[in-house]
């Protein structure tokens, strides 16, 4: 690479060193983290023609200050970040790490699916407190997952690594709530004749688990309301693996609170880091964790990797393997 065709890129979130060795051989880098260091991040805007990194809000405001702008390689597979419509006028190619995370993050909800129906959390607890005097009574007994019907939000990658687990480890009946169903015998062989693509009120009033694993956009945001939760079986789990703002929290706390749902597993809130004063937080009958979906060594490094090579491809001129369209927005 000659000096002159070497590009400027911001990375806005700590990369592991290997990767960022690969930007620093091929271009001019500013590593800046705008929730440590706005100002440096902001001064390296102007001249940035690629920025890399995740869990920040790329807004039009933000894309106005960098003018040369080329491309955006989030180290994420979801892309609500992002000003989508203002990237798409702008020809900003906006790349993302799908593939890599799906079966982490199906294994994280899978956590969470055992520890809210074994009480996992509240019974290690006991022990760790020296309430463990007797054996435990009927009062803190849990409930059986296998066998018991899942019902998806959402069918992407994904939710089918769930739906694999579910069916094919646990013996659990698999509906999912899709646009479209899948088409099962070209994209998931395995889930023919075990996941059955089911309307939305249908799902509701079967599942035992309802799991959430949509993305957020404007046709989901705040869509898992009173409403939904009212729907829901007596006694069902309600577990979010996908984007917090999909759900009105106070109407899931009131769906706990009454009674109505046994138990809810939440990796994502409305506001992240969940705030202080937010009774999820407490809850006795929440599991809250802090989005760790995707947050294993292998697969932090994976997304960072392939986040790598696809700004690498975009600023070489090459169409990236993970470029997400916004035109479809
Ligand atoms: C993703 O990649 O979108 C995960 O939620 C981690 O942010």
């Amino acid at each position: 690479m000659n000096a002159s065709s070497k590009k400027n890129i911001v990375v806005f979130r700590e990369l592991p060193p290997d990767q960022l060795a690969r930007l620093q051989a091929a271009h001019h880098v500013v590593v800046a983290d705008p929730k440590h260091d706005l100002a440096a991040f902001d001064a390296a805007l102007p001249t940035a023609h690629g920025l890399i990194g995740s869990s920040y809000p790329v807004d039009a405001a933000l894309l106005e200050r960098a003018p040369q702008l080329e491309v955006i390689s989030s180290v994420s597979v979801g892309v609500d970040n992002y000003a989508l419509a203002d990237l798409h006028t702008r020809g900003i190619v906006l790349c993302h790490t799908p593939g890599v995370l799906d079966e982490t993050v199906a294994d994280t909800v899978f956590a969470l699916l055992m520890a809210t129906s074994r009480r996992v959390v509240e019974l290690a607890n006991l022990v760790r407190e020296g309430r463990w005097t007797k054996n435990i009574g009927e009062d803190l007994f849990g409930f059986d997952v296998h066998g018991k019907t899942i019902g998806l939000l959402g069918f992407g990658r994904i939710g089918q690594a769930i739906a694999r687990r579910a069916a094919l480890g646990f013996g659990m009946p698999v509906l999912y709530h899709a646009r479209r169903p899948v088409d099962l015998a070209a994209q998931a062989p395995e889930l023919q004749g075990r996941a059955t693509h089911t309307p939305l009120n249908d799902l509701l009033a079967r599942a035992d688990f309802v799991v959430a694993m949509l993305p957020l956009s404007d046709a989901t945001r705040g869509m898992i309301d009173a409403q939904l939760f009212a729907a829901m079986k007596p006694g069902a789990i309600f577990i979010n693996g996908g984007r917090g703002a999909t759900v009105n929290e106070a109407a899931l706390l009131a769906a706990l609170d009454s009674g109505h749902l046994r138990a809810a597993g939440l990796d994502v809130f409305a506001k992240e880091p969940l705030p202080m004063d937010s009774a999820l937080r407490t809850h006795p009958r929440v599991t809250p964790l802090p989005h760790i979906g995707s947050a294993t060594h292998e697969t932090r490094h994976a997304m960072a990797e392939l986040a790598t090579t696809n700004l690498l491809q975009a600023l070489a001129g090459e169409r990236p393997g993970a470029v997400y369209d916004t035109a479809a927005v």
